[in-house]
């Protein structure tokens, strides 16, 4: 039976973020930056991450209170073991309408029919340029595009749906909006235009930074006729539009300039069992200790209900100076977005 949660704003829960691991292969400036995620960075131990089986049981107290779409996140997620596991538990699970991924794209050549066969049903592939010598510079390892191109090919090919995310950072990547935009809309994929967002503390964020979504889209108006659609779905972060006479979309997830807190349906799960109610707000609540003293489901159903009920998070509304300062946060390769 579901028993439908809300919060103290009355948003509630439909969406379940899951971090199945810290690691990543990549060192994004604006995510991991390599000089404090070195070699002697210390990611959570094997024996910290919740394992596929504690996950499932967590997925299915989550949507038994109301949560429809599942999204797995990192770090890195193609770096968990045997990752097509993990989804065939999931895809089961009766209730739930949607199994996602958010990748770096450069392991999907192996992964991506494994995973659509376990029941993955798409993949969000990052990729904030398609200049070889400025995408090594952001991912910070020298990555060339050809690895992530090969990887959304291998993405479509095995039948994922397949959207890419593209971060936005003024004296950075502002030069590769229209390229991009002209690449995605050429090979039929939708492209979202990310703000660049004050996640965790150690990227250096400043407001300066952010180019937003007004000022993207006016530069897109000058090549395109663009069409407002609505939402794939409630509650999405993205606003979306349609180039006009086709059907290839493009986003905007504007989070810094024009927030979403309001309808905002996103719970967090990071790798060592934590709830998080907000990507901004670093106060986790445990559940893989309580879980692994012997609780029967229904106790975890009353802890995850509980922690819900007491969600007043709206961070985006409501970011100020003072805020950005005073917040404990969390990393982004923590919590996976
Ligand atoms: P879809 O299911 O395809 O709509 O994916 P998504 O956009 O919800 O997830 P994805 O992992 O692709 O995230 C894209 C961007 O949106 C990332 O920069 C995320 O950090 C950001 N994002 C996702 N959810 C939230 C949220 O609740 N709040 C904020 N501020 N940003 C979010
Ligand atoms: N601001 C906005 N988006 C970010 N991402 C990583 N760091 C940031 C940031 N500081 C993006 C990644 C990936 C998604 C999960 O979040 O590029 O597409
Ligand atoms: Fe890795 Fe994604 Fe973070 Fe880049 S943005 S370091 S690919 S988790
Ligand atoms: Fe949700 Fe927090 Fe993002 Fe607002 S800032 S949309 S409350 S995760």
């Amino acid at each position: 039976s579901r028993q439908l949660v809300k919060d103290k704003l009355d948003r509630p829960m439909r969406d379940l973020r899951i971090s199945v691991i810290d690691r990543c292969n990549f060192r994004c400036t604006y995510c991991m930056p390599a000089d404090i995620f070195g070699p002697d960075f210390a990611f959570l131990p094997k024996s910290e991450l919740l394992s596929y089986e504690e996950i499932e049981r967590v997925a299915k107290v989550f949507v038994s209170l109301g949560v429809e779409k599942i999204r797995l996140t990192g770090g890195e997620p193609l770096m968990r073991k045997d990752l097509p596991i993990l989804v065939e538990k999931l895809s089961v699970i009766e209730g739930l309408s949607d199994i996602a991924l958010t990748t770096n794209g450069v392991m999907l050549p192996k992964l991506a029919a494994p995973l659509k066969a376990a029941g993955l049903k798409r993949v969000n592939i990052s990729l904030d340029t398609l200049n070889d010598e400025l995408f090594g510079q952001i991912n910070g390892r020298g990555v060339k595009t050809g690895p992530v191109l090969t990887g959304i090919r291998a993405a479509k090919e095995a039948g994922l749906g397949v959207k890419i995310n593209m971060v936005v950072k003024k004296g950075l990547n502002d030069q590769e909006i229209l390229p991009m935009a002209e690449f995605c809309k050429n090979e039929g994929l939708e492209l979202r235009f990310i703000e660049y967002m004050d996640v965790g503390s150690t990227n250096g964020w400043k407001m300066d930074d952010v180019i937003t979504k007004k000022e993207i889209y006016e530069m897109l108006k000058e090549n395109y006729e663009l069409e407002h659609t609505g939402a794939a779905y409630f509650g999405e972060v993205a606003k979306r539009y349609r180039y006009k006479g086709t059907d290839v979309h493009v986003g905007f997830i504007s989070s810094v300039s024009e927030s979403f807190c309001s309808s905002c349906t996103r719970s967090r799960l990071s790798a060592n069992g934590q709830i998080f109610t907000c990507l901004f707000n670093g106060n986790g609540h445990d559940l893989r200790d309580f879980m692994r003293t012997g609780v029967s489901d229904e106790e975890l159903r009353e802890k995850v209900a509980r922690i819900w009920n007491n969600r007043g998070d709206r961070y985006s509304d409501e970011r100020t100076a003072e805020t950005i300062a005073n917040r404990k946060k969390i990393e982004m390769s923590y919590i996976g977005g």
